[in-house]
């Protein structure tokens, strides 16, 4: 088996990929620009793992250097985390997020073809399927119209993979997660974006540690059980596991060539916003400051997944829930701010 390589491997899902990998016996390279991320996770994957990873710093958009890469490297799987993420961001820079997430997207197909990649594992979102009208959502729900230039662009990538891929020697995993959060147990990575935190679990420990003033809860009048909006949030080595399983699903030659599959990935239950504050409260022992405020456009009111796909044909249960959830992302804001 050649490498695995994971770009985006110094960012938030990517490092904690690189860690299951290395555990399951894979050898990986990382390539990685550090727009949005820091070198030093590298050490910190070292120390976990025992296992030093070599990060390319190499912007996808840079065809020839990222060639060079595929050149030096024999590359039997991708796994495609790097790109741009905010959403409110993309809507500001559009041209920015299409260049750099689809331009980069076409880049590395092309390489990955060129060099006869077996494998491709992409980091898509829940954000395909818009305001779903019913619940949980299946990889059957049809996609929605995008919302924002981000989600065009994981909607776009998706399409390029299954189009390009067909009738080649390649096959391909479309992994949609819903909401992300938590760190590894080491408590040694976690989440560390270099702009202000948008999301909600790292908003609230940033309030939880004093970095942030209060949080602001986007609504209370919405048709849920408490009035606020409800997300299926998915600990960040459950998402880890899956993608190992993934890859290991498409070792097994389960799909036959040029096939792409697409897999939720989320714990199939949704918590509401108040829910995980009180989930914050209880794991920190402390009182959250937090005020109701208006709701936040181009919210929707609850999404939630249905991974019965992943489990049957990857193998693939997530063990852990809220509480794991806000007990590894509060230890990593601690260590993060050494208290
Ligand atoms: C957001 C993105 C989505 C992306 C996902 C990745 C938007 C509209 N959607 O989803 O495309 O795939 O992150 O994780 O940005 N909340 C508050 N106060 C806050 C922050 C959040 O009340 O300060 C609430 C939100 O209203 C929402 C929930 O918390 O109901 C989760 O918000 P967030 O973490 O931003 O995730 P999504 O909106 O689901």
């Amino acid at each position: 088996m050649g490498k695995v390589l994971v770009t985006g491997g110094c960012g938030y899902i990517g490092s904690h990929t690189l860690v299951d990998l290395i555990e399951n016996g894979y050898e990986c390279i990382s390539l990685d620009n550090y727009l949005n991320s820091d070198p030093s996770v590298l050490d910190q994957i070292k120390e976990i793992t025992g296992k030093e990873v070599h990060n390319y710093p190499v912007d996808l958009v840079d065809k020839e250097a990222l060639s060079k890469v595929f050149q030096e490297e024999e590359i039997e799987a991708i796994i495609h985390f790097a790109a741009l993420k905010a959403v409110g961001e993309s809507v500001e820079k559009p041209i920015v997020y299409y260049r750099n997430n689809i331009e980069g997207q076409i880049n590395l197909m092309e390489c990955a073809l060129q060099h006869n990649v077996s494998h491709f594992i992409f980091s898509s979102s829940c954000t395909v399927y818009g305001k779903a009208e019913t619940l949980p959502v299946t990889e059957e729900t049809p996609i929605a119209s995008a919302e924002s230039p981000y989600g065009y662009s994981k909607q776009v990538c998706e399409r390029i993979i299954v189009d390009s891929i067909h009738n080649k020697n390649m096959t391909a995993c479309l992994l949609r997660y819903f909401n992300p959060a938590g760190a590894h147990e080491s408590l040694k990575i976690g989440e560390s974006p270099i702009n202000p935190p948008q999301n909600l679990v790292p908003v609230i420990t940033e309030v939880g540690i004093g970095n942030r003033k209060e949080l602001k809860v986007f609504g209370d009048d919405y048709d849920t059980r408490d009035g606020s909006c409800i997300r299926d949030y998915i600990h960040v080595m459950d998402l880890a596991d899956a993608h190992t399983k993934a890859l290991k699903f498409l070792e097994s030659k389960q799909l036959v060539e040029g096939q792409a599959e697409v897999f939720n990935l989320g714990t199939g239950k949704g918590t509401t916003v108040l829910e995980a504050i009180n989930s914050w409260e209880e794991v920190s022992g402390d009182c959250l400051n937090y005020s109701i405020s208006n709701r936040r456009a181009g919210d929707i009111p609850a999404m939630f997944a249905d991974y019965t796909k992943a489990k049957e044909k990857l193998g693939w249960d997530p063990k852990r829930g809220i509480r794991e959830i806000m007990a590894t992302a509060w230890g990593w804001e601690k260590v993060r701010n050494k208290m």
